[in-house]
């Protein structure tokens, strides 16, 4: 009896003790801006849902606002900027359409130009109307102060260094591979808005 006792207590010590679920994923680090790595499941599909010519299963039309108070945009020679509110007015002129691609992954497309927000390996940020570009697959990540960062997933394999979507203090867009969470300059805010034509945010 006394044995039997003896071995159930430890049978539970072992259980309440052991470590749960820690190892799949890393810690959070340094100010806590740091957004979480999702472990990724295997097999894994870079493109998530949006292979081949499937359609996104989701799109949200969408204003996306700098925390360095400039809007996101792409000028008419296919460049990306930030803007001010009065470029804005006729709001579709700084829209974009977050096709989502799975769990966090999602492409990021200009209305009216057509064309996709893209990363490359070098750091460069640019624009492709290639949607099926690796380059054009982003995560998107909410931060503990409620802005989100864009972050490429497929230079992060790469590279094992996130590199986000960002704007430097004149509106210019950023080198990408000097780039961190903490930086303001990756920070956006995600406006929602209604349909194209003459979107409300
Ligand atoms: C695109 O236009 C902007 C503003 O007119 C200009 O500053 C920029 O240099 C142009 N970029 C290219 C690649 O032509
Ligand atoms: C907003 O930007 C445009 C050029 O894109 C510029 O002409 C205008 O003066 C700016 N307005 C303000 C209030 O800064
Ligand atoms: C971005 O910065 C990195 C590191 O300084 C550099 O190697 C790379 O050439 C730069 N890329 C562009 C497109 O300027």
């Amino acid at each position: 009896m006394e044995f039997r006792k003896l071995l159930l207590s430890i049978a539970v010590f072992v259980m309440i003790t052991r470590p749960s679920g820690v190892s799949s994923r890393t810690k959070l680090r340094g100010s806590g801006l740091q957004p979480r790595r999702y472990k990724v499941t295997k097999p894994f599909n870079p493109r998530g849902s949006c292979d081949g010519n499937v359609a996104p299963t989701h799109k949200r039309l969408v204003l996306l606002w700098s925390k360095l108070r400039f809007h996101l945009t792409v000028l008419s020679n296919e460049t990306l900027h930030g803007v001010n509110d009065t470029y804005c007015q006729p709001a579709r002129r700084c829209l974009f359409e977050l096709q989502s691609c799975g769990t966090s992954l999602i492409r990021i497309k200009h209305v009216k130009t057509g064309v996709y927000v893209a990363i490359n390996k070098a750091g460069k940020v640019y624009t492709t109307r290639k949607s099926h570009k690796l380059d054009t697959m982003f995560v998107q990540e909410l931060l503990p102060n409620n802005f989100v960062v864009f972050w490429s997933e497929r230079t992060y394999k790469k590279m094992k260094r996130t590199r986000y979507l960002a704007l430097k203090k004149n509106g210019a867009i950023k080198n990408a591979s000097k780039t961190s969470s903490k930086h303001k300059s990756a920070h956006f805010m995600v406006m929602y808005c209604t349909q194209a034509t003459t979107p409300k945010c």
